[in-house]
């Protein structure tokens, strides 16, 4: 029913593409719903009604936006039916603010308009970078069946204020004729205008015009969102978004599932997932999946399954960058004697002797030994 609005409200403003987008919409929806006859009516028509020359494959036929200036596209198109990756690791109480919008946006074009909920559906998302803020954009435009569209905002801004204004026009113009989720990253470009412009009111007039598009959107648009730096953002702008969800780095729990996702080709147990799960304390989702990709790598090239002595030194290295990693940095660039002492202290459980010989690529009577030894853990 939705659909059938947006596509009457196209006619009468004769706006073909919208007409079409919608129509190629609806259609596949009432074949996902088996009304295979009507969908092939309006696809038919579809044909028939094609005076313009447009490429054929396309399933939406649709120019994408580009900047005023450069001519370069503003927004890429992401095909996320086509993407298979591991589960996304939330919170429950973040699942929880996740699924309540994913429910929402699916009943949201539906819902009778009665003034109050008009324009376009939004959800911020923040936290530090390698959080899972894209990655969830891509889940949630997955979980609604849409295709999804990003738009680095960096990127539209531009030094001049009308070449910005033309730019983010264009973008909304866009997103207003497609059924689809706008995503708008590093969505703090908004907010540095006015480090580019000296003047407030430059910055005032994007700001506005931008939440004035949102609003113009339409109540069956989606725009998701995001940024790592969320103090920059005004109040106007913030309150605009009605769902907002904080990332966070990973818990131990859900970096042990990770660890279990990216590395699923590869021989490793509950164990060592385990290990690896504890050792990445103050990881991002982002940094395991490097870790991975990096082991991954090494089965590749020297055909041999890699374990935990050849995991832990990634981890260790990676560990050094790892902001939130008290535990792990301290294991970097130590003697092998140090580390057996920083792994037993932290857990004598987890960290048996055994353990620490698998993690070091040593003997057990070599771990018995340095852990006799009088460590310099007390040094430097
Ligand atoms: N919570 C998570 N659950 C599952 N995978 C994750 C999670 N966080 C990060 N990842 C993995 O790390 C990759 C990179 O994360 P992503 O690009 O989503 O981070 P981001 O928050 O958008 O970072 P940035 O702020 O730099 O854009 C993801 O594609 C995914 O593979
Ligand atoms: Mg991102």
């Amino acid at each position: 029913m939705s659909e059938l609005v947006r596509i009457v409200n196209g006619a009468l403003r004769l706006d073909v593409d919208k007409v079409r987008n919608y129509t190629a919409f609806l259609a596949q929806k009432l074949e996902a719903a088996g009304e295979l006859a009507a969908a092939e009516r309006l696809r038919k028509v579809l044909e028939e009604n094609d005076h313009q020359l447009r490429p054929t494959d396309a399933r939406f036929p649709r120019a994408l936006p580009v900047d005023s200036e450069s001519r370069f596209p503003l927004v890429e198109h992401i095909k996320v039916s086509k993407l298979h990756e591991p589960p996304v690791q939330l919170t429950q109480a973040q699942w929880d603010v996740v699924h309540e919008f994913v429910s929402v946006a699916k009943s949201h074009g539906s819902i009778a308009d009665n003034g109050e909920l008009s324009g376009a559906l939004s959800f911020l998302m923040y936290g530090p970078p390698g959080t899972g803020k894209s990655r969830l954009a891509r889940y949630i435009a997955h979980e609604l069946g849409l295709e999804l569209y990003v738009a680095r905002l960096d990127g539209l801004i531009s030094s001049f204020l009308g070449s910005t204004s033309k730019n983010i026009r264009a973008l909304f113009d866009f997103a207003a004729k497609t059924p689809c989720v706008l995503f708008l990253d590093e969505f703090d470009a908004i907010a540095k205008v006015r480090g580019d412009h000296q003047e407030m009111g430059e910055l005032k007039r994007v700001v506005n015009s931008f939440l004035q598009n949102l609003d113009t959107l339409g109540r069956q648009s989606i725009v998701l969102a995001a940024t790592n730096h969320e103090n920059l953002l005004d109040a106007a702008v913030w309150r605009r978004f009605t769902y907002r969800l904080a990332l966070t780095l990973p818990t131990g729990d859900q970096r042990q599932r990770m660890w279990s996702d990216f590395l699923k080709p590869l021989e490793f147990s509950e164990r060592d997932f385990a290990l690896l799960g504890d050792l990445s304390e103050g990881f991002t989702g982002s940094d395991i999946r490097e870790a991975s990709a990096r082991l991954r790598r090494k089965q590749v090239a020297t055909g041999v399954a890699p374990g935990l002595k050849e995991a832990f030194p990634i981890v260790v290295n990676l560990a050094t960058d790892a902001e939130g990693s008290r535990f792990a940095s301290i294991l970097a660039g130590k003697e092998s004697s140090a580390m057996v002492h920083v792994l037993r202290e932290r857990d004598e459980r987890l960290y048996s002797l055994a353990v620490i010989a698998d993690l070091l690529g040593v003997s057990k009577a070599t771990v018995h030994r340095l852990s006799k030894k009088e460590g310099d853990e007390h040094g430097d």
